[in-house]
């Protein structure tokens, strides 16, 4: 069987569950890694059996080319990304790229220009479009009278890695974690119409609840309008200590209640029924199958979530963010 082979930049944290992903693949090799914490590189190394070790993704594209890697799997910070697209698309080698998959907009823009350009596979970590019980959703939905309110939150404590702690390295934690929801949202509901966001600071105390440098939001709410008068508030908390409530989004329709608890289950509510429907697939699996597949097939259709459309969700949550410093609302241009 001819192998898919890999090539991994970053081996963090979300990293180790791509690499869990891919071991599992028979037609998957990982042939090349590129770390700059040694520790991290030696793990990672031992637990994939890559070859060709390098310390930062320069290493890497200097060293290997379309002839050596068929993909690449691009995890790190949001600030780190650099020039590690541009050049993966200059060399024609399709990727898949975490979310936030960076902070800096008009890179984004020449990264998804030049994947234009290239016809490049590529696939974005918005892993919850793989999920089933958000296919239930995106299926049920349209079998009722449309309108309706959702009630989306992602409220919880601080997440452990440095860059999370300022809103200057992750983008808030709208754009960085809650991301995920807000492309649920567009997912489901189609593109937004607009935004009104507000946040708030002052509960989370650096150097006591958090590092000294902590400056992020402490928790933020937006209220997106969506066409065929669908309306969702969009909550983001980061305040607490140990306790939170039950995240997800709350579908409130005329004749139907979708409770999702965030990729744990489905509770559907009608007038004589209730049903809760738990979690069968591992949606990061499938996310990450779905692009090898693409790559070996051609078949870009198998990606929920290419470079593009992931990049529509970064711009919505950036406009949010724009919200929240100046209490306007943002309006966004609608398509053709
Ligand atoms: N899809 C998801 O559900 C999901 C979940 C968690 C995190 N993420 C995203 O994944 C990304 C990584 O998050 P994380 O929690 O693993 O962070 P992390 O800090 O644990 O890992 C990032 C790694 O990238 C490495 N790195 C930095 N610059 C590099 C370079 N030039 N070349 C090679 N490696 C480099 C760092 O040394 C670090 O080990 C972030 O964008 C985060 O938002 C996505």
């Amino acid at each position: 069987m001819e192998k898919i082979r890999v090539g991994l930049i970053g081996c963090g944290g979300r990293q180790r569950v791509n690499i869990n992903a891919l071991l599992q693949m028979e037609d998957v090799e990982i042939a090349a890694l590129a770390e700059p914490i040694e520790e991290r590189r030696i793990s990672a190394a031992d637990a994939t059996g890559a070859k060709r070790i390098y310390k930062n993704h320069t290493e890497l594209l200097d060293k290997e080319s379309k002839d050596s890697l068929d993909a690449l799997f691009i995890s790190v910070e949001p600030t780190a990304h650099d020039d590690m697209e541009l050049r993966a698309i200059e060399m024609g080698i399709p990727f898949m790229v975490e979310k936030p998959m960076t902070l800096d907009l008009d890179l984004a823009d020449k990264i998804a220009a030049g994947i234009r350009k290239k016809n490049l596979i590529t696939a974005v970590g918005f892993q919850d479009r793989y999920l089933d019980l958000i296919q239930m959703m995106k299926e049920e939905i349209p079998r009722h009278k449309a309108g309706g309110i959702i009630r989306g939150s992602w409220i919880g404590g601080i997440p452990g890695v440095w860059w999370w702690q300022k809103k200057s390295t992750c983008g808030g934690q709208l754009v960085e974690q809650n991301i995920h929801l807000l492309d649920g949202l567009r997912y489901l509901f189609g593109e937004p119409l607009s935004v009104y966001a507000v946040n708030a600071t002052g509960i989370v105390e650096p150097g006591v609840d958090a590092s000294p440098e902590y400056d992020t939001d402490d928790y933020s709410i937006c209220l997106f309008r969506f066409k065929n008068n669908f309306t969702a508030s969009l909550a983001s908390g980061c305040y607490c200590k140990g306790i939170q409530p039950h995240n997800g989004l709350l579908v409130i329709l005329n004749d139907i209640i979708l409770d999702y608890r965030l990729r744990n289950n489905l509770i559907i509510k009608t007038k004589n029924k209730t049903v809760d429907i738990m979690r069968g697939n591992d949606q990061t699996f499938d996310l990450d199958r779905a692009f090898i597949d693409a790559v070996k097939t051609g078949d870009r259709s198998l990606v929920r979530s290419p470079y593009e459309d992931a990049l529509k969700s970064l711009k919505v949550g950036f406009a949010a963010n724009r919200s929240m410093e100046t209490g306007e609302v943002i309006y966004f241009e609608e398509e053709e």
